[in-house]
């Protein structure tokens, strides 16, 4: 790493529901399980997902008294004033300062973003090291990256979120000298091996060719996500039925394996392991929301 401070991991897609704030959280509790010192931002201040799983967890941890890690978690509100660009001025300086004291502190920031385009999401983008689109596993849903042609079915044009993305990476390599390392992954997929599976496959790959970035192996389709999602727990944490709010099953089991392989894909910096002691601080910071 070129620059001092935590390498930041932002996980965008400007469309709902694509398994953002879920992806977010598993490789935000990954890096703690590690041993690493990790933050998480939340700038979807219209869903706060990541937010309300925060609070989930640490009511997890505090009901079941477990030594769970919990990231340093912020939350950054919109402003309300009636100037829009004062609003814009004034969210972007808490950004920034949020994320300066952050990168600080911690290993490694993982900063969830909205399903839509704000400054935020751009600021948001503009930061990342690595980029992870999780795109949910139809033809429909990768018309976020790319329009196709109606006849061929073949990808003509980049969309708006794809143009976003680009200009977002040539800005920071103009202002950093570094490339932000973009990384598809196909999430929520129901059908492995089956004929439209990997035509989706294949068109995200020919998609990623023409973009400049990469593509991870896929997550599946999972009804543990649900609850996992009220108690604020990962398949990272321990498989407990208590911490789960399901008995443990080859399904986690198999979530686990497939959110491994994605952190090995993203080829993350390795830190040196920070002693346990030195992790505790994050253990005990505060939720800012
Ligand atoms: N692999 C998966 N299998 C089943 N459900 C999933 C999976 N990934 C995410 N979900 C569910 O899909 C919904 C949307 O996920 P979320 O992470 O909130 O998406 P986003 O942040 O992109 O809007 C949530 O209810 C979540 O639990
Ligand atoms: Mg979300």
């Amino acid at each position: 790493m070129s620059h001092s401070g935590a390498h930041i991991i932002a996980v965008g897609n400007e469309k709902g529901g694509s398994g953002k704030s879920t992806t977010a959280l598993h490789l935000a509790v990954y890096l703690l399980h590690q041993g690493y010192r990790v933050g998480t931002v939340d700038v979807d201040s219209r869903q706060q997902t990541l937010t309300r799983y925060m609070r989930n967890r640490r009511a997890t941890v505090d009901t079941a008294k477990r030594d769970i890690p919990l990231p340093k978690h912020l939350y950054i509100p919109t402003a309300w004033g009636d100037s829009i660009s004062e609003n814009q001025v004034a969210e972007r300086e808490i950004f920034d300062r949020s994320l300066a004291g952050l990168r600080e502190e911690v290993d490694f920031i993982v900063i969830d973003t909205p399903g839509f385009d704000c400054n935020l999401t751009r600021a948001a983008h503009g930061m990342a090291d690595t980029l992870v689109t999780p795109l949910n596993d139809s033809m429909i849903d990768l018309d976020v990256l790319a329009r196709f042609d109606e006849k061929t079915g073949e990808p003509i044009q980049t969309s708006p979120y794809s143009r976003n993305v680009q200009a977002a990476r040539a800005d920071r390599l103009e202002r950093t000298g570094q490339m932000t390392d973009w990384v598809l992954v196909r999430n929520r997929i129901s059908n492995l091996g089956s004929r439209n599976a990997s035509e989706v496959q294949q068109t995200v790959e020919q998609i990623a060719e023409r973009l400049g970035c990469r593509v991870a192996d896929g997550i599946a389709e999972r009804v543990i996500f649900r609850s996992l999602f009220k108690l604020g727990m990962t398949v990272f944490d321990p498989l407990e039925a208590e911490l789960l709010g399901a008995t443990p099953s080859m399904s986690h089991v198999n979530a686990r394996q497939e959110y491994r392989s994605l952190v090995a894909a993203l080829r993350l910096p390795v830190r040196l392991p920070v002693p346990v002691a030195d992790n505790e601080p994050a253990k005990a910071a505060q939720l800012s929301a």
